[in-house]
């Protein structure tokens, strides 16, 4: 384990903008940098880091966090790869401690999941080179399909056995325990091997550790699936993956080009004849997160499809995806009952380069010429092409580009451009008004297509938004001090006994919130909101009061983006200000009434919901004494509900 010493050594010496700007294009702008989202698509940057305050925040699509969650968003490292990353950087000696049992306990799954794959990678490796049966059925396979031993041993390739447990026999003898190789996926529930009988393709992450594991049967009736994959785990999600990052990304971004293919030994076949920007979708239909890990090298992508039409129509609707993501999409189709493999395997690397080069079509070009050859003269089905052709085009997010491909498809379907035009800006209209109205409200917080942002919409009846709104206050203004009237003394407010005649008292914000919490012992229903606040009062009761960075630079990586969205949560409010010259009083100048009105709220909130439930409790009683009981009870709530309501100035309606 790092020592927290380190850790901390290595939070104040890490200048975030020097982190982040290793990976993305930083502009100044004020006291922050800003650029593209590297975690989404964008044109006008909504990416915006502060030096200051050490985190990042993504106003487009709501990703935030500290150098080190950056690091484990963007490349894909662990927790310790990252502060490893970072003390290289930055000079620092790590200093590891000693991890205590419960340490131990703790160490992250993910951790030992990595450690048991490395094991197993290393196991499956072995038997190919030094067993006999691996000799002989592995190698002997992986040789008959011409795959050199140079690849074999580049790709980590492997064989398991015939037998029903000798991995999982041997892992144990080599002290890895039963539980984390099912964890694993490689240890099924009876103790079995999951893999046998089955030549075996490991699945490397972008930084080349070994994530899962698929195994191709070896037998040659049809009786069992031709690929097994491992089950997802904490580690391996199998939508996520892109089989053969890891060797191709330094040629991705050389070429500044990808070429997308069905399956393992399509990219295994294209890297033995030099073609080394190849990666495969292993057999699913492509999703926003691949796409995005293919972003990271290139904006260009080719897709090599077998000569097969019924596979390149299944494709198409990843394909709209891809265009949407602002890749630039091409397509070559190989000869008829060619795969990139087989295809490979017979030409030389130069015939295969020049084949590819020769073949390469724009997509939508591909899918126009396509589309129109199928519907031969038939308007009913030429209006259809037309309407699937706008539907691609109206995705692309380039203006210029889209003008290009109007231009190209008029000619290709014979239709006016003014007509596909219009089309397509229908479309891009209706397209915007959806997105519109699912922004309505100001609390909107877009989804991200991948990684997790700190809150999710809420319902209506969720008391998420005012315990937010606190935990808002608590952060940003924790330790400013207020003076409260003699009315808010001992805070409740709610309690007319409280209102006694005292003088005013200067006290701290946090002080008005913590003891608002905990004498009415409200507990925060949003988890990472209640750990914030647990924390917070950890400090507290030690007579500290944490700064935020305590809570932005947290190794929690929800604590940490929580916090980062709650602290930042006013750059959204500014920016509405400029945008629709709307102006939002600023918390400071009233500092003591902001809290007390966030405090009420969230009481009011929460005495809301326990009238609806009691009152649906009222109508399912069944008894009268019960009934008689809940009657009282209810009719507390509602003097409470209407006490609450005047204090925050509203009218109650009901
Ligand atoms: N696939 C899978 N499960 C299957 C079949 C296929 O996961 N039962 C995935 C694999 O990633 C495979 C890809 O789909 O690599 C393409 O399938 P296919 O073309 O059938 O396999 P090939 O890669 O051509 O495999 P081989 O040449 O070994 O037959
Ligand atoms: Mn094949």
């Amino acid at each position: 384990m790092i020592s927290r010493t380190t850790i901390s050594r290595i939070f104040e010496a890490v200048r975030i903008e020097e982190v982040i700007g290793e990976f993305v294009t930083l502009r100044r702008s004020g006291k922050d940098m800003k650029a593209p989202c590297p975690f989404h698509n964008e044109k006008t940057p909504s990416f915006f880091v502060s030096p200051v305050k050490g985190i990042y925040k993504c106003f487009g699509c709501g990703k935030a966090g500290n150098a080190v969650t950056f690091l484990m968003e963007h490349e894909k490292y662990t927790f310790p790869e990252a502060l490893k990353f970072l003390a290289r950087k930055y000079n620092i000696a790590i200093e590891e401690t000693i991890p205590t049992e419960e340490e131990k306990a703790k160490e992250t799954e993910s951790e030992s999941i990595y450690l048991v794959n490395a094991y197993a990678q290393r196991f499956f490796t072995d038997n190919i080179f030094t067993t006999d049966e691996g000799k002989s059925i592995g190698l002997g396979y992986f040789r008959e399909r011409g795959f050199t031993d140079e690849t074999i041993k580049k790709f980590q390739l492997g064989y398991s056995q015939r037998s029903r447990n000798a991995f999982t026999e041997t892992a144990q003898r080599a002290g890895y325990a039963l539980d984390i190789l099912r964890k694993a996926g490689l240890t099924r529930n009876d103790n079995d091997d999951f893999f046998h009988d089955r030549v075996i393709f490991p699945l490397h992450n972008v930084t080349g550790r070994v994530i899962a594991f698929a195994g191709r049967t070896m037998k040659a009736s049809g009786s069992e699936p031709k690929y097994i994959n491992s089950p997802e785990t904490e580690i391996y999600n199998k939508s996520n993956t892109l089989y053969g990052i890891f060797f191709a990304k330094k040629a991705i971004a050389t070429h500044d080009e990808c070429y997308l293919v069905e399956g393992y030994t399509d990219v295994i076949s294209l890297h033995q004849s030099g073609i080394e920007n190849a990666v495969a979708s292993s057999g699913t239909s492509l999703t926003v997160e691949q796409l995005r890990l293919v972003k990271r090298y290139s904006q260009n992508l080719t897709i090599l499809y077998d000569g097969d039409p019924a596979g390149i129509k299944a494709s198409l609707r990843g394909i709209d995806l891809a265009l949407e993501e602002g890749l630039n999409i091409k397509v070559v189709v190989l000869p008829d009952g060619e795969d990139p493999d087989s295809f490979a395997q017979k030409t030389s690397a130069s015939e295969l380069r020049s084949f590819i080069k020769e073949r390469t079509t724009d997509f939508i070009r591909y899918k126009a010429r396509m589309l129109m050859d199928e519907s031969g003269k038939d308007p009913a089905k030429k209006a259809r092409i037309i309407k699937d052709i706008v539907l691609s085009v109206a995705l692309i997010p380039e203006p210029i580009t889209r003008t290009v491909y109007i231009k190209e498809c008029s000619n290709i379907i014979n239709i006016a451009e003014e007509i596909l035009n219009y089309e397509i800006r229908k479309e891009r209209e209706n397209r915007y008004r959806q997105k519109i109205s699912r922004q309505d409200d100001l609390n909107y917080i877009p989804e991200p297509a991948s990684a997790p942002v700190a809150f999710q919409p809420v319902s209506p009846e969720s008391t998420e938004q005012q315990e937010r709104e606190v935990i808002r206050i608590l952060l940003n203004y924790g330790h400013k001090i207020i003076r409260i009237s003699p009315l808010e003394k001992g805070v409740r407010g709610i309690d007319p006994s409280a209102e006694s005649g005292e003088p005013g008292e200067d006290i701290p914000v946090c002080r008005m919130i913590i003891s608002g919490i905990r004498e009415d012992g409200i507990e925060f229903r949003n988890p990472v909101l209640a750990e914030i606040f647990r924390l917070y009062c950890g400090e507290f009761d030690r007579g500290i009061i944490p700064e935020d960075t305590f809570f932005t630079s947290h190794q929690d990586i929800d604590i940490c983006s929580a916090s980062v969205e709650l602290i930042t949560s006013r750059y959204r409010l500014s920016d509405w200000e400029t945008k629709f010259r709307i102006t939002i009083p600023a918390d400071e100048e009233n500092l003591a009434e902001t809290t007390m009105k966030a405090l009420h709220a969230l009481k009011e909130k929460i005495v809301k919901k326990m009238i609806i439930d009691f009152q649906e409790k009222l109508k399912n009683s069944t008894s009268g004494d019960e009934f008689q009981d809940l009657l009282v009870h209810d009719r507390k709530l509602q003097e409470l509900k209407k006490h609450l309501s005047t204090r925050l100035g509203r009218v109650i309606i009901k």
